[in-house]
């Protein structure tokens, strides 16, 4: 009797265990820490790629409508990130999920070969934008807002953090981030950054409007963005 309470007590500590894992943001992942500490191949890294161009286009620069984010130029901690995280459902992703799973494009190893890969390739010069243009009173309200809830993690030109796995948000599309910033603020985005949840939980829905206005006309430095909207990927030819 004394035992099987004592058994059933562990039982319900690893459930805890389990779904508070699912909730948590940063923590180690073998996975991720051991395809970052890989040194990446190029050629397996455009191999592997072809799968996901079928979503993000060969360009890693996604759809203005939101339904694809670009991830052209993101910071490859934050790729192998959010890869992991979907591979492991800590985040849901059913559409990308069957193609981002090891018997689709293999382990470590090709997680940092993809990954490195996307990092490099330049962004979209024609990111798809909020309605309101720089000077008008809703963008400078998106503005402030940015300033004072935003740039501490995600810097002042939404340019991130590499080492502290905070996204890049310049360049990305106004609809797919006005889709995250909701599931974030209301607990969908299960892998979501606490401090994050916290800081933006009294947005109501025109704030997150204003802020991601803002952030949508962010200027992308020159060097990271492709030479013109027309460019294509060489590596797809
Ligand atoms: C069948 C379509 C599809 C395929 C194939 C696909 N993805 Fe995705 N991916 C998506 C969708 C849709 C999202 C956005 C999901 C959401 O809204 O949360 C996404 C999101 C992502 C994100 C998160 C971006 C961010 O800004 O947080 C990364 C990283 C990513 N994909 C990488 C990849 C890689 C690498 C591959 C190839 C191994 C791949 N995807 C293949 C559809 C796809
Ligand atoms: C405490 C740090 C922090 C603050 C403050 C913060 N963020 Fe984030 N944000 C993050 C992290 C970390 C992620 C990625 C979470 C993850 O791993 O899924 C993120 C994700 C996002 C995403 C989704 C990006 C993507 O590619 O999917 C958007 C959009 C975003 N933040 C916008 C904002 C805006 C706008 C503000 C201010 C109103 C803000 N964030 C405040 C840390 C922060």
């Amino acid at each position: 009797m004394k035992k099987r309470s004592i058994v059933s007590i562990t039982g319900l500590a690893a459930v805890m265990l389990v779904s508070g894992s699912a909730f948590a943001w940063l923590e180690k992942t073998g996975e991720r820490d051991e395809a970052l500490s890989l040194k990446p191949n190029r050629e397996n890294g455009i191999e592997v790629y072809e799968v996901c161009a079928a979503c993000h286009l060969t360009e890693g620069w996604g759809t203005k409508d939101g339904t694809f984010p670009q991830i052209a130029g993101q910071h490859q901690t934050v790729l192998v990130k959010q890869l992991a995280d979907i591979r492991e459902g800590n985040r849901d992703n059913p559409t990308m999920y069957p193609f981002a799973k090891p018997e689709s494009i293999g382990g470590p190893q090709a997680m940092a070969d993809v990954t490195h890969y996307i990092s490099q390739l330049p962004m979209n010069p024609d990111n798809g934008k909020g309605p309101w243009e720089p000077g008008t009173p809703e963008w400078e309200r998106g503005k402030k807002l940015f300033e004072e809830n935003c740039v501490k993690c995600h810097g002042e030109h939404g340019e991130g953090s590499a080492e502290k796995f905070y996204p890049k948000i310049q360049g990305q599309h106004y609809l797919y981030m006005l889709r995250q910033f909701e599931w974030i603020r209301d607990g969908k985005r299960r892998n979501a950054n606490p401090e994050m949840v916290e800081q933006i939980k009294n947005f109501t829905d025109e704030d997150m409007k204003h802020v991601i206005n803002y952030v949508s006309w962010i200027k992308v430095p020159k060097e990271d963005l492709a030479p013109s909207k027309d460019w294509t990927n060489p590596d797809f030819d």
